[in-house]
């Protein structure tokens, strides 16, 4: 059956071997615009399933020579899974409970009333297209996109990797620095998984003691330790034929990494102060924004562990790499945090709005949520202007030439000026995430003319300028 269909497509089968009440369903089906035809025996049931597209039947429980809970467990059995309603004059719950465990849809009560029918009919229907329209969203390719925002290549890169690997139970380990989405990146991956209806456990390995953690991870019995009045369900057991999301997991102790490397390996471990294995089904998500790799390298994480870990890698860029997104996130923020629930978009200035993107956002796309968070409630829904704005000085690179010092230590002129040239050739073409073009905007200068000057400065292999000072 498929969604649109209207009453004179949809095919109903009566089956009764009570004339009176057959005819009676066939003609007040029919008026309701059904097309309904009639079997009196199992036999015939059988036969007219055969081939004929039937949307419903309405089946007897009682029948010459067949029993109706017969018929529908042999429907069952055969992987028919077209809607039944049963009909019954023996209102017993015995009858009742069979056919709903069998698989009926519902069951009607002889004698019945004429609208509970062709009620009970129209529900059926109804149901079937909400069930239709389900399933058609279960298999509509999956789009990272809905949850997260950002078209910048780097996303987009972003998205191909999640999509790819939502699917299968890889392990992933998600990379950036504090507030790019890495959690979000990780619910975005539990919900397109096969494990969506089981849970999402998150933990946050930096925010517990070595001791506390273990046991919250791995459970523990009763007696264990000093406190552990009862055996305890750590995350991992909690998480079973789900996904459990391990934050900030350069944190561990080299004892909780032990632990963590065998659980990637075999799936099992025991619970603090036991001897039971426990074996578990879990997907493991993994974030954290210091580089691993170097903790390995220090020796302060283990490398076993890393490569476990480490089997799909996704990166989240900052957002200063990509302030391409910024306009995009702005407006998604501005519509998450209307003034009032129900009132229209706030607007936001075309200089607030340079401000956002030219900003450095050391805390990512987290600071950029909270900063328009604010801004709204300060603007009280009119349009934001710089002043709602609260942006700490920037850190990002300034630069400060102290040219009495050039004067007084023989710096020519036109080395200076060069100094100048490269510090804003190289700062322009970073505000434009490596975008030629928008970064020769930014310096008013043509694309051919920059491109000439980035030229130059590689051919003369001019010393690097001085690194940029902090305001
Ligand atoms: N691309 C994005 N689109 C929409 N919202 C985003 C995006 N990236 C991050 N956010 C939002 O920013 C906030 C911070 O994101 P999240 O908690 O996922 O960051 P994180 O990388 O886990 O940070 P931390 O390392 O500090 O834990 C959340 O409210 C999240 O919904
Ligand atoms: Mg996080």
């Amino acid at each position: 059956m498929t969604k649109h269909q209207t009453n004179d497509q949809r095919r109903i089968l009566v089956a009764d071997d009570d004339e009176g009440i057959s005819t009676l369903l066939h003609d007040l089906l029919t008026e309701e615009g059904y097309t309904v035809e009639v079997a009196h025996s199992g036999g015939e049931v059988f036969n007219r399933l055969q081939g004929n597209n039937f949307d419903l039947l309405l089946l007897d429980v009682r029948m010459p020579g067949s029993d109706g809970l017969a018929i529908l467990e042999q429907l069952r059995k055969a992987g028919d899974d077209i809607p039944v309603i049963m009909i019954t004059a023996h209102g017993t719950s015995s009858t009742a409970i069979r056919a709903m465990q069998i698989g009926a849809y519902d069951y009607l009560l002889k004698p019945f009333e004429v609208e509970e029918v062709v009620l009970l009919v129209q529900r059926v229907f109804e149901h079937q297209a909400l069930a239709s329209k389900v399933r058609d969203l279960e298999q509509r390719p999956f789009d990272p996109r809905e949850r997260i925002i950002g078209s910048s290549p780097a996303m987009q890169q972003v998205y191909k990797t999640i999509g790819r690997v939502a699917a299968s139970d890889a392990t992933v380990l998600i990379t950036g620095e504090t507030g790019t989405g890495k959690e979000l990146v990780a619910q975005t991956i539990h919900l397109n998984s096969s494990r969506r209806n089981g849970p999402l456990i998150k933990v946050n390995c930096a925010a517990l003691p070595e001791t506390l953690l273990e046991s919250e991870l791995f459970g523990h019995e009763k007696g264990a330790f000093t406190g552990a009045m009862a055996q305890r369900k750590g995350r991992f057991e909690l998480a079973h034929n789900g996904t459990i999301f391990l934050d900030e997991v350069g944190e561990l102790s080299p004892a909780t990494q032990k632990k963590l490397l065998r659980v990637l390996q075999e799936r099992e471990f025991e619970r603090v102060g036991g001897t039971t294995t426990v074996k578990v089904n879990v997907r493991v998500l993994a974030a954290t924004n210091i580089d691993l790799a170097e903790e390995v390298r220090k020796g302060n994480f283990r490398e076993d562990l890393y490569y476990r870990l480490n089997v799909i890698n996704i990166h989240m860029p900052p957002l200063r790499e990509r302030h391409g997104d910024i306009p995009l996130l702005v407006e998604y923020f501005l519509d998450k945090y209307r003034y009032m629930a129900g009132s229209p978009a706030t607007k936001i200035s075309e200089e607030a709005m340079e401000r956002l993107i030219a900003y450095d956002w050391p805390g990512n796309v987290r600071q950029l949520e909270h900063e328009i968070e604010r801004a709204v409630i300060l603007s009280q829904g009119k349009v934001i202007t710089s002043e709602h704005l609260s942006l700490e000085p920037q850190t990002n690179p300034s630069m400060q030439i102290d040219l009495g010092s050039r004067l007084r230590d023989g710096t020519s002129l036109q080395s200076v000026l060069q100094e100048v040239e490269h510090w804003m050739l190289h700062e322009a073409l970073r505000l434009s995430g490596g975008n030629t073009r928008e970064a020769a905007e930014r310096l008013g200068l043509s694309l051919e003319d920059l491109e000439e000057r980035m030229r130059r400065y590689i051919k003369f292999g001019q010393p690097e300028p001085p690194l940029p000072t902090a305001a």
